[in-house]
């Protein structure tokens, strides 16, 4: 079968439709990192990079399902709550499904990348003075009022198409070493990939494809500003515990209320993972690093390897481990993001003598 050219649909066994409304997405690259493999000292790093589908993001494996089943259901107007990726996602597909679009964002705290993105694609572009967990109450409320059908990760049809992210890793993996990995490091912010790929690693086992002892350890990574899920796997889970206030770089995990978490904590304990938090300045290092081998991401995305480093400092994480770090999100997402972490252009008159002075400075 054609590993490279279908993506999401070849894994349409595990899906709900044969196809679906697609730009088309997935089949992305599972890269050598061989520098930061030997830094972070682990016997193989690969890095999943999510943020080379059509919009830039994983959620676009989300989507496809997603307003496919929208499609069928003959609904009027798809929306979202979003800190960014998600509603750059739910535009363009929807707009490919022709299809209305209202997104809920976080007022100042969305990435330019993300809202040029909704704006071009034509979705109604709705700036709530809150955070993004307030924007997920108010557009839950809509959806329940008749108003919109749902497509944030509450609804299971974007998880089944996230699912393939796990089968992609698993297949290439195998055709690489032989082997499944380890560990597969994710950041977390709703916590909606985690519970994708647990359920996809279920399903593989139930079906006799993969054996128990081979499901990867879900490893989860948050901003040290928005971690109640690191919180949840050190303390317990409370149903009536979300963090009011949130802050991180990484405004795409700027999340204080995960509503996946239900699903994803027993995904992260019963595969023998573990989840951390890492800060702001750890984020920007790791970035830095990923670019440093060529994959340009955004924060968020940076965190998962910001996470695996350390782990594997704390000994959580053993040397002779073969990891994949999972990278959500392109680094255009965020231009100045990326703008603060590297190097500013340096100013040099239009004349070749004095470039090479500057040069030689
Ligand atoms: N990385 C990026 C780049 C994201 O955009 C998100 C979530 C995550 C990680 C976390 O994934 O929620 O499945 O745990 N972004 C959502 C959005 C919330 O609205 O775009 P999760």
């Amino acid at each position: 079968d054609d590993f490279e050219g279908r993506g999401v649909w070849r894994y349409n066994a595990a899906l709900p439709f044969e196809e679906g409304v697609s730009l088309p997405e997935g089949a992305t690259p599972l890269h050598e990192v061989p520098r930061l493999e030997a830094d972070v000292g682990v016997e193989t790093l690969r890095v999943k990079h999510e943020g080379m589908n059509p919009t830039g993001s994983f959620k676009d494996r989300g989507m496809t399902v997603g307003v496919r089943v929208a499609k069928e259901l003959g609904v009027g107007r798809l929306a979202c709550a979003s800190t960014g990726n998600t509603s750059a996602a739910l535009a363009a597909y929807g707009a490919r499904g022709g299809m209305e679009t209202l997104v809920l964002l976080p007022a100042g705290k969305v990435a330019a990348g993300k809202i040029a993105q909704a704006s071009l694609h034509d979705a109604r572009i709705l700036e709530v003075d809150g955070n993004f967990d307030s924007c997920l109450d108010i557009v839950q409320d809509l959806a329940a009022r008749g108003e919109a059908y749902l497509l944030n990760s509450l609804n299971p049809f974007r998880l089944e198409g996230q699912k393939t992210i796990g089968l992609e890793i698993l297949e290439e993996f195998h055709e690489d070493y032989g082997t499944y990995p380890d560990r597969i490091v994710l950041p977390v912010g709703n916590a909606g990939n985690t519970s994708a790929l647990y359920k996809a690693f279920r399903e593989l086992v139930q079906s006799g494809a993969l054996d128990a002892d081979d499901v990867p350890k879900l490893t989860g990574v948050q901003a040290e500003g928005a971690a109640p899920m690191v919180e949840a796997i050190e303390n317990g889970w409370d149903e009536t515990r979300r963090w009011d206030e949130v802050e991180t770089r990484a405004t795409a995990i700027r999340i204080g209320n995960p509503v996946n978490a239900p699903k994803a904590l027993p995904g992260i304990r019963e595969t023998n993972g573990t989840a951390v938090a890492v800060s702001d300045e750890e984020i920007t290092e790791a970035q830095r690093d990923l670019a440093g081998e060529g994959v340009g991401v955004e924060p968020a995305s940076a965190a998962s390897v910001a996470g695996l480093r350390k782990l594997r400092a704390e000994g959580v994480v053993d040397v002779d481990e073969q990891v994949v770090c999972l990278t959500t999100g392109h680094l255009l997402k965020d231009p100045d993001a990326a703008f603060e972490a590297g190097d500013d252009p340096e100013p040099v008159p239009n004349d070749t003598e004095a470039v090479l002075e500057h040069l030689a400075e």
